[in-house]
């Protein structure tokens, strides 16, 4: 899933090979990624939008104003070709012909396409596709050549016999080319493929009675980004959760949990097949020293509850981890955040304190950003900007990459110095 949460926009203009569209859209979403289609008039001769609406699962844009369309190309919410744009990380055109990259080379906008192309600016992926006299014309050479100045891709047209029985370069690139060069350009790098990342997310409830219990204000979103992250580069996740605001991921092993003392268990059996932990879970530090079995009824004096402390579970699984795991704990501090999270890195033995303070503006508990300082042993830390959290779990992230490209290489290099 190489384009997992990727926004592309597939234009595709009139040639024989329209038809091999319809296979790069199947390509582009097998990796993850939300794709819209936009066509010329004449690419509508050779497929129909049909075609791309059933497969992209979203409308298909043919035309700038809506009594232009021809019955069932776009339904009556229609597609507005600014908005488009706005949400995607590259427009892709093919096939590409002469005709569309001129437009697009001289700032015409005539249609659908050009001006989706005009409001795009270089993050254009072209894959021509015309009769080798076209391509080598040297209007058409001088076009590609300032599409390529003004920062577009080009996937070079290939050699071979063409469908108007002529041979010369001017086939388009197979799908499959025309894939990897999107992946390169925008697709998410699988620097954790393999990788065993267990995050635990979400806040833990500790039960007084049926009905009552004792829990804090994380939503989960957190953790959750992290799964995200963490699965859109490859890692195989398991996400123990607790109580959350938002839903667990598609596509991840997920354990539930309630108290504690459960997710210390879940999380005992979980973490020696784990090569990364990340706690990111809001774990209640007490539970009731009792917990009635029964509804507990109102009296007229007041009432104290006896709690009992709950174990430190990234603490006790520091104690049994192995070598090569690496362990990332967060910390909420409200004084001292920086000095009290460097305390926290010691006394839980763990790699990585990820600090947050929720006074701090942007990293208010449940809140979609968050602003945190990474502390770790032997280096100054590092405060980020308020960021959302799925940006904080990519630094986390690349924190965890480098470290253990890092550990690598000193056991590679302890090796060769034993030798
Ligand atoms: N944590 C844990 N088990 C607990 C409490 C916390 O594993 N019983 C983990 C959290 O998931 C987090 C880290 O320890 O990664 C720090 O949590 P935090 O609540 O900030 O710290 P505490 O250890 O609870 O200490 P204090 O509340 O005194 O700050």
């Amino acid at each position: 899933m190489k384009l997992k949460g990727k926004n592309i926009v597939l234009g595709v203009t009139g040639g024989i090979a329209a038809y091999k569209a319809a296979e790069l859209l199947r390509l582009l979403m097998q990796e993850g990624a939300d794709v819209h289609v936009v066509m010329t008039t004449s690419a509508t001769r050779f497929i129909t939008p049909l075609t791309f609406r059933v497969l992209s699962g979203h409308d298909v844009l043919t035309a700038l104003y809506q009594e232009e369309l021809q019955l069932g190309e776009a339904d009556e919410s229609g597609v507005e070709h600014i908005e488009l744009i706005r949400n995607a990380d590259l427009v892709v055109v093919a096939p590409a012909t002469a005709n569309t990259m001129a437009k697009a080379a001289w700032g015409l906008a005539d249609d659908a396409l050009s001006t989706v192309l005009l409001t795009a600016g270089p993050e254009v992926l072209w894959a021509p596709a015309m009769n080798h006299r076209m391509w080598k014309n040297a209007v058409t050479m001088d076009n590609v050549a300032r599409l390529k100045r003004l920062g577009h891709q080009m996937v070079d047209p290939e050699e071979g016999w063409m469908a108007c029985r002529e041979h010369g370069k001017g086939r388009m690139a197979d799908p499959i080319e025309i894939l990897d060069r999107v992946v390169e350009l925008i697709g998410q790098p699988q620097d954790l493929d393999g990788v065993q990342v267990l995050i635990t997310a979400g806040r833990t409830e500790e039960d007084l009675d049926p009905v009552r219990f004792i829990t804090n204000r994380s939503s989960g979103k957190m953790g959750v980004a992290l799964a995200e992250e963490a699965q859109s580069r490859g890692a195989e996740v398991v996400l123990l959760a607790g109580a959350m605001d938002v839903p667990a991921p598609d596509g991840i092993d997920v354990h539930r949990v309630r108290s504690a003392r459960d997710m210390s268990t879940a999380a005992k059996r979980l973490f020696p097949k784990c090569d990364v932990l990340v706690m990111a879970a809001a774990v209640g530090d007490y539970r009731s020293a009792k917990a009635s079995t029964s509804k507990m009824k109102r009296t007229k004096d007041d009432l104290s509850i006896e709690l009992k402390a709950n174990p430190d579970i990234l603490a006790g699984l520091a104690k049994s981890r192995k070598g090569s795991q690496l362990m990332v704990g967060f910390a909420l501090e409200t004084n001292r955040a920086v000095e009290a999270g460097r305390e926290k890195l010691k006394k839980k033995n763990v790699d990585l304190i990820v600090v947050n303070n929720p006074k701090d503006k942007g990293a208010a508990i449940g809140g979609d950003t968050n602003v945190v300082t990474l502390v770790e042993a032997g280096r100054a830390a590092r405060k980020l900007p308020v960021l959302p959290k799925r940006d904080v779990a990519r630094r986390i992230l690349d924190w965890v990459v480098t470290k253990r490209s890092k550990k690598r290489k000193s056991g590679k290099s302890s090796v060769r110095s034993k030798a």
